[in-house]
């Protein structure tokens, strides 16, 4: 089974495929000898899916497949896997590392040190953030990397309110707009989706109290960007931001803020979390080619 990959994933898992092309630069030629394609944020759509009438598995390297048209491919009886699970934690670690930025302020006290202006004892009031524990953490989204954010929000005795696909009645259960009034900090776990598009307005933006802190490690198309930049540059919000929502581009008014801090889209950044996610991948791939059930399969 020839796979196109748009690029060399890391980890040993990748060498058990045996015919494997990398693509040079945006696929214009027809490819009738293509059977499997592996993705890494790739607009999959029927462009694409012209050019590879022998297509039969579209694996994406990442939890998230909103770059993928999964209806289009499921037309044309191509599959569409994904990596689900083993980027939890590390997601996970970098919601609670932007909350924990954010209240504590370390990434301006870090440039307060290096630009040579620590002049006074300890004890001057500069730098006060707000505590962690004792504050509430509302989770939108308490799916697997929300529920791995949950667990470490109690360690730090944080209270927890959440919302969730299917409507509850436990406690910590909220509608999204009594979440966002209550939380001190929201953090995103949603999938992005036509309904999940926006999901957080200017309206909703608003209900946040004065202070409380976004943090996004899901996907930027979520926010409305513009928005939410606004209540950024205003003051009155404050975010921790993985995602944006024209990657790599990240709006300009964001990138002097204090009561910002801006990671390039990292949050599945580490090298074992990396590897593990072409480990899946390719047991994917490995499926397809030996006519085996896809352990990943998602659909539109
Ligand atoms: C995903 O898996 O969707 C992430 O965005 C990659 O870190």
């Amino acid at each position: 089974m020839r796979v196109l990959a748009s690029r060399r994933l890391p980890g040993p898992a990748w060498d058990e495929l045996d015919d494997v092309e990398l693509l040079e630069g945006p696929l214009v030629e027809p490819r009738p000898d293509v059977e499997a394609l592996a993705v890494v944020a790739e607009a999959v759509d029927d462009r694409w899916l012209d050019l590879l009438p022998s297509l039969r598995i579209v694996a994406n390297y990442g939890v998230g497949y909103d770059d993928i048209d999964v209806e289009a491919c499921a037309r044309r009886g191509v599959a569409v896997t994904n990596t689900p699970g083993v980027l939890d934690a590390a997601t996970a670690d970098l919601a609670f590392g932007l909350l924990l930025a954010i209240r504590r302020r370390i990434v301006e006290a870090d440039r307060y040190v290096r630009e040579g202006r620590w002049g006074s004892d300890w004890a001057e009031a500069v730098l006060l953030g707000d505590e962690v524990s004792g504050a509430t953490l509302g989770i939108v989204g308490l799916g697997r990397i929300g529920s791995a954010v949950a667990r470490r929000a109690q360690a730090f005795d944080m209270r927890v309110v959440y919302t969730r696909r299917r409507p509850g009645e436990e406690e910590g259960y909220r509608s999204l707009d009594d979440l966002l009034r209550e939380a001190d900090v929201v953090s995103l776990h949603v999938p992005l989706t036509e309904e999940t598009h926006d999901l957080l307005d200017a309206r909703r933006l608003g209900l946040m109290q004065d202070g409380a802190c976004l943090v996004n490690t899901a996907r930027g198309a979520i926010v409305d960007q513009d928005a939410l930049v606004r209540e950024l540059v205003s003051g009155r919000l404050r975010a921790g931001l993985d995602v944006f929502a024209h990657e790599p581009s990240v709006p300009r008014e964001l990138l002097d803020l204090p009561n910002v801090v801006l990671t390039p889209h990292v949050g599945s950044a580490t090298a074992a979390t990396r590897e593990a996610m072409t480990r899946v991948l390719v047991d994917n791939l490995l499926a397809a080619r030996d006519g085996r059930e896809l352990p990943n399969r998602v659909y539109a």
